[in-house]
């Protein structure tokens, strides 16, 4: 069933688990996804960017997953990701997201939080929630570009302020993620510390970006079919769960899915080098994919948490 994001945040700050919010742009990802979360009667939230809208038209996506999240039997979302303007919050609104994100982390404090209460002004009148962004995170992903240097965490002071006066649902904060695969130099490292503060005093859900696990068994099956991804981390399974027990109700993962799909396609056609059927292709791609989703609910407690389990 299609949801508004705020009634499977509010059960996950509640419970203590976290819901996984995984990017899609196309069918097969959203397919994997929700048959991922259908499976281990898990919450799911479907996030797509700004890229991924403009890769697809926001039609075609929204439909799709609309579609899908209808006739699902576990509780779904939809989810803009990144917002970067108002424009692109009205048009998502228009066309029936549950939630969006307004994304002006880059911006000075006082910036941020101008445009964040414009947004959420307009999305609480149409019974859309909002999260919004304080603190920076490093990474390049598309639009989303902040150098390692330009990474800020977040100030539990301005985080409490941030959340009290522009109103959002959800506050998306800055702890040492970053997007992308290549997160970390050397040990990977979470802020729990600053976590721990800003969950003591901003009480609403907490949302951690850049979570991808980046785990080597993916990176190995894409090159051992001629792939030539670095062998890099991201976030290992014990700090996600570090950071879910402290507080994180939503988790974004975008690049593990890319990572699976690309496995999937070098498979395919490098067993079947006579083989040119997309079904078949992306088939195998959205198997790895649905996987990785399935692995990933499991490690943030949302397993069993959609309803009630089957006797
Ligand atoms: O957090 C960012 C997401 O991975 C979106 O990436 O803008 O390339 O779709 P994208
Ligand atoms: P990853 O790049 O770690 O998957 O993060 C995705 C994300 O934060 C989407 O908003
Ligand atoms: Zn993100």
């Amino acid at each position: 069933m299609l949801v508004n994001i705020n009634s499977i945040l509010a059960k996950a700050r509640q419970g203590r688990y976290g819901v996984g919010a995984f990017n899609t742009s196309n069918l097969e990802i959203t397919q994997a996804i929700i048959q991922a979360a259908e499976l281990l009667n898990a919450p799911v939230i479907v996030a797509t960017s700004e890229k991924a809208i403009q890769y697809a038209g926001i039609e075609n996506l929204s439909q799709l997953v609309i579609t899908m999240a209808k006739k699902a039997k576990i509780p779904v979302a939809l989810h803009l990701d990144h917002g970067k303007s108002f424009d692109i919050v009205k048009e998502c609104i228009k066309h029936n997201y549950t939630s969006v994100m307004i994304d002006a982390s880059h911006l000075s404090f006082k910036e941020n939080l101008r445009l964040t209460k414009q947004v959420v002004k307009y999305a609480h009148k149409r019974g859309v929630s909002v999260e919004a962004e304080i603190g920076r995170l490093a990474g390049i992903e598309d639009d989303i570009k902040v150098k390692k240097d330009e990474a800020i965490y977040t100030d539990p002071d301005e985080a409490k302020r941030f959340a009290h006066e522009s109103g959002c649902d959800a506050l998306a904060i800055a702890i040492g993620t970053s997007h992308g695969a290549y997160k970390f130099k050397g040990k990977p490292k979470l802020r729990i510390d600053i976590l721990k503060e800003i969950a003591e005093i901003v009480k609403m859900p907490l949302v951690l970006h850049g979570a991808s696990g980046v785990k080597i068994k993916w990176i190995s099956r894409v090159n051992k079919f001629g792939g030539q991804l670095a062998h890099t981390r991201g976030v290992p399974d014990n700090l996600i769960k570090q950071a879910v027990k402290y507080s994180i109700s939503k988790i974004n993962t975008d690049t593990d899915l890319r990572i699976a799909f690309t496995a999937g396609v070098r498979e395919y056609l490098i067993k079947n080098p006579e083989g040119f059927d997309p079904r078949k292709i992306i088939g195998l791609a959205r198997d790895m994919m649905q996987q990785v989703v399935e692995d990933r609910i499991k490690i943030f407690g949302s397993k069993n948490k959609a309803l009630p389990p089957l006797p």
